[in-house]
């Protein structure tokens, strides 16, 4: 029984959203980007030594027990429409943009304290790098690649999971990655940190169209797709521009929200 649990459990977290790995690396980008007074705001609702990096992935850990924020992690775009459409894609405002919008809100009203506070600082912190890996904000009628079966590293997986963290674990280790991330986000923080969060939602869009989708090998309806070297060479500079974006971006977010 508890075996057959934690095959289900496991069967869950391929659609969760960049993995601890991706979530830690966007916030530590973006604290780098934070100015002295938005860190010290942080700090106050995290409370000392808890970090931004550390409840990056809370949002994933509460999804099983708080039903109703499972769809808060994504929009689903489709993939054969040129834009998004809000009454189309986010219908009743459950989607990662509307939740985005509604807790940088919450932030910025002083008269929101305590527990919703910090919720609200960890919900964005999560959804902003959600919203940058490309499947969240797409769908092939295939929730969002998680029905699309890879073979990719020498195992069966699917699609979904892949860009959620599968890319990224190969890339190399968090700790050599960040500084790397940290100097690119940097050197572009100007032109990235510009738009809405509707903006960034349509080019993370067009990324899964351009790439994500658009170089996947074509096979038989049915048949396994692998993903292959020839498909990680476009797939892992994407992976990396988009968490430098959504350390950028939640940046922005937060300097705004916490001055
Ligand atoms: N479930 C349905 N669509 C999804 C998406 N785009 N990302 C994650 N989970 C989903
Ligand atoms: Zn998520
Ligand atoms: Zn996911």
């Amino acid at each position: 029984m508890r075996k057959f649990a934690a095959i289900l459990l496991c069967g869950c977290v391929s659609a969760f959203g960049w993995g601890g790995e991706g979530h830690s690396l966007v916030a530590r980008i973006a604290w780098d980007e934070l100015t002295p007074a938005a860190r010290v705001r942080v700090t106050e609702i995290l409370g000392s030594g808890v970090t931004i990096q550390s409840v990056a992935s809370w949002a994933d850990q509460v999804r099983n027990q708080r039903r109703e924020t499972a769809p808060w992690h994504y929009v689903d775009i489709p993939i054969d429409q040129p834009h998004l459409d809000m009454a189309r894609d986010c219908d009743k405002g459950d989607c990662v943009i509307a939740k985005i919008e509604e807790f940088r809100k919450q932030l910025r009203d002083p008269a929101v304290q305590g527990v919703q506070r910090r919720e609200a600082l960890m919900f964005l912190i999560h959804f902003v790098g959600d919203m940058h890996q490309p499947l969240h904000c797409s769908d092939n009628k295939d929730k969002g690649g998680n029905d699309v079966h890879v073979q990719f590293s020498g195992r069966p997986s699917n699609l979904h999971s892949v860009w959620d963290s599968g890319l990224l674990g190969l890339m190399g280790k968090e700790d050599d990655l960040l500084p790397v991330y940290a100097h690119d986000a940097a050197k572009h923080e100007k032109s990235w940190a510009k738009g809405s969060v509707s903006d960034w939602a349509e080019e993370s869009h067009k990324a899964a169209q351009k790439i994500t989708y658009g170089r996947l090998p074509k096979v038989a309806a049915g048949d396994q797709v692998s993903i292959d070297a020839k498909y990680e060479k476009k797939a892992d500079p994407l992976v990396k521009q988009q968490i430098e974006k959504a350390g950028v971006r939640l940046a922005r977010v937060l300097n705004e929200a916490l001055q």
